[in-house]
């Protein structure tokens, strides 16, 4: 199963065509979204007047090689390896739900566009990535929803109450989940269950891309974006006009012991 292009054997029923429109309407899906949410949220007006505000304050002037240092390093280390996140169970839960989901949608565009088709040749490879990206989404997603969410881990909300917020996360969690059913059932020819999980597949995937302008889909652009501006105002010394670091030694006492620190 896991080397089976499962877009070969449906497009015997639907134009590969159809395919790839889908795809780009997922793509247009995503700009529509952001940007509307961007628009109404003035998230990136306050973004570039505080960038504006911080710029003021700046003690050094960065130049081109240096910027473009920080920047490369951040995209490696903060970004790559969501290093907000402290160490620990949900940086690990969250990188392997993200490298799976971009595994994810990168393969599906390339079984789509270039492996799919009466005249096209089959990728094991891609048809592999495609599966392993998916189980390592749903090992991520699943081990964030039933363990590692705050509301559960530190409120004691149980695993199944939902909320407007989760809407990102569960819909994501579809797509994987759908995606290998309708793969398994189509593998083994059981014809009836894999339409079924192919049409919640689709489904799962207009909710999670028709749904980004109400969900936290575009936190994978604005995090990018804050880290950079970030690191940017650390080397600069605007530092986004906090007061610089206290030059005593950090003693907080016993108490900050008691408990382990939570990084949400
Ligand atoms: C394809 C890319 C990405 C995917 C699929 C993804 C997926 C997710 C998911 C499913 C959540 C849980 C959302 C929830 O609270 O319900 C999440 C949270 C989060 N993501 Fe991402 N993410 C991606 C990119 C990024 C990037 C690039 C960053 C930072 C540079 C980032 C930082 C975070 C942080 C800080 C949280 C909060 C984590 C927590 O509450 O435990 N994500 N992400």
């Amino acid at each position: 199963m896991l080397n089976n292009n499962p877009f070969t054997i449906l497009a015997e029923t639907v134009p590969p065509v159809a395919m790839q429109y889908f795809i780009i309407a997922m793509v247009l899906l995503i700009a529509v979204g952001t940007i509307i949410q961007m628009i109404h949220h003035k998230n990136l007006t306050y973004f570039f007047a505080n960038a504006k505000k911080a710029k003021l304050s700046a003690t050094k002037e960065l130049g081109i090689g240096e910027k473009t240092g920080i920047i490369a390093k951040t995209a490696v280390v903060d970004i790559g390896t969501t290093s907000e996140l402290g160490f620990g169970k949900r940086r690990l839960a969250h990188v392997l739900g993200m490298y799976g989901t971009i595994l994810f949608w990168v393969s599906s565009a390339i079984l789509v566009f270039c492996y799919t088709g009466a005249d096209k040749s089959n990728s094991e490879t891609w048809s592999m990535l495609w599966h392993v990206g998916a189980i390592l989404t749903c090992i991520g997603g699943y081990w964030f929803w039933f363990f590692l969410r705050v509301d559960v881990s530190a409120e004691a909300h149980p695993w199944y109450r939902i909320i407007k917020a989760d809407l990102f996360v569960l819909a994501l969690l579809a797509c994987s989940t759908f995606g290998l059913a309708w793969s398994y059932f189509q593998f083994n020819g059981q014809v009836g269950l894999s339409y079924l999980f192919l049409i919640l597949f689709v489904a799962s995937n207009l909710i999670l891309f028709g749904g980004v302008y109400w969900s936290k889909f575009a936190h994978m652009f604005y995090k990018p974006g804050a880290a950079i501006q970030k690191n940017l105002a650390e080397a600069d010394g605007s530092r986004d006009n906090l007061p610089p670091p206290a030059d005593a030694p950090e003693q907080f006492g016993l108490g900050i012991k008691r408990e382990e620190p939570k990084h949400y």
